[in-house]
């Protein structure tokens, strides 16, 4: 009796790439990176793991987000996370610009580095500026005992378990719940959110990972959409607010690993420059998940249509009949609280990525010219 195996075979548990198991791992990585984190009567979260005190938290007055690559595109998010549940004002920085814009660092600044293996050098080196500038450092990483975990005051792991594959899935989105606990822990110690606030989030958080799970059953009309866009040059991904954060990141996964160029807009900012790329059959999809900016958002999308973009529409249940009205295609994601909605809509985005780089006979987890970890400056 013999079984041919081998161990890179054995690794990937019968899925073809490291990516599409790492997709598939993501309910995992979202229950995993938030165990332990929220109390059983669900009414808060902490994270034990700080040691940074109540009374050092109430003395900050504004927190940098620094990261490279797909962790810049989950800082984006994080912005949006730490502002709107703490109030306190946050900006973002890609690592490789950040020491040498002289940024203002005072000692009331959380200077939060994020990244996937803790050793991209540009994102230590910042880590490592903003020490030198009296600041405190957060680290949310994935890898335990990593240079940057070793280096940050405080640390945040996320609990996705090993990223094989360059193009970095449940990282992203365990980085998401990361911001998602941390951003309840600031609410939690500032008095900033209502109580039922908290726990309507803390809710919809143990939701994610079954919501994720059937986004996932979907796949099939995912990859029909990727071999569509396959065919193309040319995409634009659009969208507002969070939507916008997300469409960065799809925009981002399809250049990696399918190689098609493709650019994220603020749906807004498209009327400024961008709508003149627009032209016929050119694929457009639009992230529509955010219920205070859907008239907006279907506007832009109607400027688009009007020049013959074909889009494809992702919005959340409860909105589909509207938003099916004004696009060509439409991806329905399960509904959840609007800051939540980067955990399910970048989803789609994954698989759509991965698709259009099997259909064009890519190396899907290893493409060209790129590094899982990037430690040259
Ligand atoms: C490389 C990888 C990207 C990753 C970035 C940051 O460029 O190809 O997928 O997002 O580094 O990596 P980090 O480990 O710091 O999250």
């Amino acid at each position: 009796f013999h079984v041919d195996w081998d161990l890179v075979t054995a690794e990937k548990a019968g899925y073809d790439h490291f990516m599409l198991k790492e997709i598939y791992e993501q309910p995992k990585a979202y229950r995993d990176t938030m165990l332990g984190r929220i109390a059983d009567d669900n009414k808060s979260v902490f994270l034990k793991e700080l040691t940074m005190t109540a009374e050092y938290i109430k003395s900050i007055r504004k927190v940098h987000i620094v990261a490279c690559g797909t962790a810049y595109h989950a800082g984006l998010v994080g912005k949006s996370v730490i502002e709107s549940l703490a109030r306190i004002p946050a900006e973002n920085d890609v690592a490789s610009e950040y020491r040498y814009r002289s940024p203002i660092i005072t000692p009331d600044t959380l200077v939060i580095v994020v990244s996937q293996s803790g050793e991209t050098a540009d994102t230590l080196a910042a880590l490592r500026e903003a020490k030198r500038s009296g600041a405190r450092v957060l680290a949310i990483t994935n890898v335990v005992g990593s240079s940057v975990a070793r280096e940050a005051d405080d640390v945040i792991v996320t609990w996705a378990g090993p990223e094989i594959a360059v193009a970095s899935t449940k990282a992203y989105t365990s980085q998401l719940i990361a911001f998602y606990l941390f951003g309840l822990h600031l609410a939690g110690v500032l008095g900033t959110q209502e109580q039922s606030a908290v726990e309507e989030l803390i809710a919809g958080l143990h939701q994610l990972p079954e919501q994720v799970e059937s986004i996932l059953e979907q796949s099939a009309v995912l990859k029909q959409v990727a071999e569509s866009i396959s065919h193309h040059k040319s995409l634009f991904f659009i969208g507002r607010g969070v939507d916008y954060a997300v469409a960065q990141e799809g925009s981002l996964k399809l250049k990696e690993i399918s190689y098609i160029h493709s650019e994220a807009y603020a749906a807004g900012e498209l009327k400024h420059g961008t709508l003149a790329l627009i032209e016929e059959g050119i694929p457009v999809i639009a992230l529509i998940t955010q219920e205070a900016l859907y008239e907006k958002t279907l506007s832009n999308i109607k400027e688009v249509k009007a020049r013959g973009a074909h889009v494809l529409g992702i919005a959340n249940a409860g909105f589909e009949t509207e938003a099916a009205k004004s696009v060509d295609e439409l991806f329905t994601i399960p509904k959840t609280l609007p800051l939540l909605t980067p955990a399910l809509s970048v989803l789609p985005l994954q698989l759509i990525s991965y698709y259009a780089s099997l259909a064009l006979g890519h190396d899907v987890d290893k493409p060209r010219n790129l590094a899982k970890s990037v430690t040259v400056e």
